[in-house]
């Protein structure tokens, strides 16, 4: 079973999504540990209450991110994470972290990349005037929003949409996309072959 760690700054409700489908079975993964960088971060609780191993780690109480991310890898090596997702987590990693778990780190964003990088994603979809936006679930590369991409989801964009509105239709394809793509992690069926990401089909 794939162990897996996830990051999370916020609400947490993608790492629910995760975890909700490694309860039922659907995921043959085991979520060992959540992290956040925020003690009022709603992640915590749900881990808390579904008696996942919760760290709040204070980026403040390190003298450098180097020092910081140290804390963090020798976290995830003792517990033998495998995978690394990030959910709403509102930190950027450093290189080096980034090369030590080499295509062993996730995020879900919140456009369809490569438009719309970045923060508030979903308001500059609004801003630009686009028809269509959606989500990502990529690896993460050294750069920002920019490693390989695993999956996609489209979302219409309403002309009246503010980036609330289009922000919670994207967030429901993010609860579909997201425990997918750790599913095919976990059932090992990705191949990364520079930018491009081949899924395998399900053996039957
Ligand atoms: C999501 O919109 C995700 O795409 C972005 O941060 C948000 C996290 O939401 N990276 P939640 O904490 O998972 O509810």
């Amino acid at each position: 079973m794939l162990k897996i760690a996830v990051f999370a700054s916020g609400r947490g409700s993608n790492f629910q999504s995760i975890i909700d489908k490694i309860k039922s079975g659907d995921i043959p993964a085991e979520a060992k540990l959540l992290i956040s960088d925020r003690q009022d971060a709603g992640a915590l609780k749900r881990a808390e209450h579904e008696n996942i191993e919760n760290l709040f780690i204070d980026p403040v109480h390190f003298e450098t991110k180097a020092d910081y991310e140290e804390e963090l890898i020798g976290i995830l090596e003792n517990a033998g994470i495998e995978l690394v997702v990030l959910a709403g987590y509102m930190r950027i990693l450093s290189p080096i972290f980034v090369k030590h778990f080499q295509n062993k780190i996730i995020n879900i964003h919140p456009s369809l990349l490569p438009a719309f990088k970045g923060l508030n994603a979903q308001k500059q979809a609004v801003d630009y005037g686009v028809k269509y936006s959606g989500c990502t679930v990529h690896f993460v590369d050294q750069g920002m929003d920019t490693g390989p991409i695993i999956k996609q989801a489209v979302v219409e964009v309403k002309d009246d949409d503010t980036a609330d509105d289009l922000a919670a239709r994207i967030l429901k394809e993010e609860h579909k996309i997201y425990p997918e793509a750790v599913k095919l992690i976990a059932e090992e069926r990705i191949k990364v072959k520079g930018r491009k990401v081949k899924i395998l089909k399900e053996e039957k």
